[in-house]
């Protein structure tokens, strides 16, 4: 099994996809609303069968991605049943497998932080994905949302510490860098449930931690009810122009078997030195030359009035001089993918 460990800096969570690398199918834990063109990006490149997107609980400080992968790769939507949340095909409760090719996850009820909060153990008891149950030297907190630390120190207890040493504990978020540790690492050092700590030793820390209230919270909070789908029903909103693509690199790619059909609504703007224009992959016809050392210098030259679509060799000098548009503040700009190498290998017309 690969695990891919992806973050979303506004929340500092941790999202996990993790593929069976034979089959090549795929589940996501704690996917995240706003990095959905990212993560969708990555699964589209790695040429994975997304299977299901899983969420640990109900979180109050990010809204999940669930519903917008459902929407793009037709994933299953996996959740604790006992939220009662809509649009979720895979009611989770203890006990449970989620199985993705040949691999499969067990689910175990981690409540505490949040009255549904569930782990997912792989099958191997090798990986543990706990979300906000144990933390890196930490524990969810328990004062909102039926948060109870009593049950809390007993799911982690029972339920995780119950695993070997050597598990790698894999959390929801970390506030300090802190990617991953182990189960024996925190029965040890865990400051609040660690070393042997007793039940009121942990109730006592959790109930005074004073922490102000989540700023997301009325927010976040509906719309996992709903897996994240967005209130008015629609999916992320495609460039209005042509089917422009995010990369996982976060480049503005377009397909140049598009471009070569709708030549007279774009503007093709080619960024290789001069010389190379009448080489050997020659050039477009009505391609304005704007070598890419002077881009930043000229970017006034760049008309505005239709969508740019930018193209040089391979699309690697193309690619960054999107990026220097884009901070330009245009907007309607693409990089023509694979350059002119791939223009020519297609056989599209000058
Ligand atoms: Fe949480």
């Amino acid at each position: 099994m690969i695990v891919r460990q992806l973050f979303d800096q506004a929340s500092s969570t941790y999202s996990y996809l993790l593929t069976d690398a034979r089959t090549r199918d795929a589940v996501l834990i704690d996917s995240v609303f706003e990095q959905h063109a990212r993560d969708a990006a990555l699964i589209r490149e790695l040429g994975l069968t997304l299977r299901a997107t899983l969420d640990t609980h109900c979180h109050a400080d990010h809204v999940t991605g669930a519903w917008l992968m459902k929407a793009a790769f037709g994933s299953k939507i996996g959740l604790a049943g006992v939220y009662g949340a809509l649009n979720v095909d895979l009611p989770l409760a203890a006990g449970d497998l989620v199985r993705f090719g040949g691999e499969a996850l067990e689910v175990r009820a981690t409540p505490g932080h949040t009255a549904g909060c569930l782990s997912f153990v792989t099958a191997d008891h090798a990986r543990v994905f706990t979300g906000d149950a144990l933390l890196v030297r930490g524990a969810g907190r328990t004062d909102f949302q039926q948060g109870d630390a009593h049950q809390l120190f007993r799911s982690i207890h029972d339920q995780l510490f119950t695993l070997g040493d050597d598990c790698i504990v894999y959390p929801g978020h970390d506030y300090d860098g802190r990617t991953s540790s182990t189960i024996g690492e925190e029965r040890q050092h865990n400051p609040r449930i660690g070393g042997g700590a007793r039940e009121e030793d942990f109730v006592g820390y959790m109930t005074n931690l004073g922490l102000p209230h989540p700023k997301q919270i009325a927010v976040a909070v509906p719309a996992n009810l709903r897996a994240g789908q967005p209130e008015d029903g629609t999916a992320v909103r495609a460039a209005d122009w042509g089917p422009v693509v995010t990369t996982y690199a976060g480049l503005k790619e377009i397909a140049p078997e598009w471009v070569a059909g709708h030549r007279r609504d774009v503007q093709v703007l080619d960024v290789r030195a001069a010389a190379e224009l009448d080489g050997e992959l020659g050039h477009l016809e009505g391609a304005l030359n704007i070598p890419l050392d002077e881009l930043r210098a000229r970017v006034a030259d760049v008309p505005r009035d239709k969508p740019i679509v930018v193209v040089c060799q391979t699309g690697k000098r193309s690619g960054l001089a999107t990026v220097i548009l884009g901070k330009a503040g245009l907007d309607r700009i693409a990089n023509v993918a694979g350059g002119m190498v791939r223009w020519r290998e297609l056989g599209l017309p000058s």
